[in-house]
């Protein structure tokens, strides 16, 4: 069975599929959504394929380096996708969504979950915002071909769409660094669900009750959602950013891994929000190298990982020193009692966003 029925059932088994939305995962049709060519593989010649890819919970990407023609060997950043159904469908769970809602979504991608949304809201109450036109464009005529005819936007995400405004709910399918103000101004009573994080650590959803304009919310999730495309943190390969020149060497007795474990690499995320990590192991000897590099790729920082060693090789160059600004983030997150991150929580307002520790008045970081 490879069929819209098989996803419903694999949802189903995996107790991913709720009751209210049910009837619309198994009225709408995810193969109107995914083409039969996408970077990643040419499924004209074996429609088997494109059948796994399209009817199970797994996301298709179908766009990389926006669009542009990728040479043999070089990165390729995933910039459009049609998601996880089980993580379209645990995040419109906590959006709360209820019949009469108008929504606004950030990023239409191939226009699936905007299509969901107006199966079950009704398409007048659906607007989608997207900001690459070739992507909005296909998602329009996918979105056509399964009969729903959502407002769909050309820009960017951050400005929201004033016009539409005011929403109850606002879902957000790319990671952002903060809510934008625009998103408070046009769901002044209602929700917002985006995946939020920096570049050190970005798998965190933020769901936000806003009443009069102003937000508060907690953390869940561990999502893995493409970038907002006007924030976007570093990415690459290591030998793209490390050219073999020497750092200062130095040695810790922090064991590597534990840096980046979630709760300490969400808390370092806070202030160290334009640098990024990459566990490397060695082939078969249990040796790791921990790699940090900078958004700018000017500086990077290492840390050798040895079972049973009691410290640790570190080298840092270039301006910045990160494994320096990691280990005091980390530091301060033990001075803190190690707080897991269901305990912080995030305030948005006219003044800017806020995350805090328990309360709202115990803020541990601010934008
Ligand atoms: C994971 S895909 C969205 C999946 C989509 N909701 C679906 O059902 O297929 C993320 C999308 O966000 C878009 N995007 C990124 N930054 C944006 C921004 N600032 N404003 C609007 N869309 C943006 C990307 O171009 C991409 O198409």
């Amino acid at each position: 069975m490879t069929t819209q029925q098989r996803l419903v059932e694999t949802l189903k088994n995996k107790g991913a599929l709720p009751p209210e939305w049910h009837d619309t995962v198994a009225s709408v049709d995810r193969g109107l959504f995914i083409p039969n060519v996408i970077e990643e593989a040419d499924f004209t010649t074996d429609p088997e394929s494109w059948l796994q890819a399209v009817y199970s919970d797994a996301p298709v990407v179908t766009q990389v380096n926006d669009g542009a023609s990728t040479p043999e060997g070089a990165f390729r950043l995933f910039t459009s996708s049609s998601s996880m159904p089980s993580i379209m469908l645990e995040m419109l769970g906590l959006l709360d969504v209820r019949e009469g809602h108008r929504v606004l979504e950030i990023g239409t991608g191939t226009g699936y979950n905007a299509a969901w949304l107006s199966h079950r809201l009704g398409e007048s109450n659906v607007t989608s915002v997207e900001v690459d036109a070739a992507v909005l464009s296909t998602a329009a005529g996918n979105l056509k071909r399964a009969g729903f005819h959502p407002m769909t936007i050309l820009g960017n995400g951050r400005d929201g769409h004033h016009r539409g405004a005011p929403y109850d709910r606002i879902i957000c399918t790319c990671t952002m660094r903060d809510v934008p103000r625009a998103w408070l101004d046009q769901c002044p009573n209602g929700r917002i669900v985006t995946p939020w994080g920096s570049s050190f650590f970005s798998g965190s959803y933020a769901t936000l009750d806003v009443v009069d304009g102003k937000a508060q919310g907690s953390f869940s999730g561990y999502p893995a959602f493409m970038w907002d495309r006007t924030q976007r943190a570093g990415a690459g390969r290591t030998t793209d950013i490390y050219h073999q020149e020497e750092g200062e060497k130095s040695s810790t007795d922090i064991a590597p891994q534990n840096v980046i474990q979630d709760d300490p690499a969400f808390f370092t995320s806070l202030s160290v929000t334009d640098a990024w990590y990459r566990w490397c192991d060695s082939d078969d000897d249990g040796e790791a190298t921990l790699w940090f590099f900078s958004d700018d790729r000017k500086s990077w920082a290492t840390v050798e990982y040895a079972p049973d060693a009691e410290a640790y090789e570190v080298e840092q160059y270039g301006p910045r020193a990160l494994w320096d600004e990691v280990r005091t983030a980390f530091l301060g997150w033990h001075e803190l009692g190690k707080p897991e991150r269901s305990r912080f929580g995030l305030s948005v307002d006219g003044d800017g966003q806020r995350v805090w520790l328990d309360n709202p008045h115990n803020v541990v970081g601010r934008q």
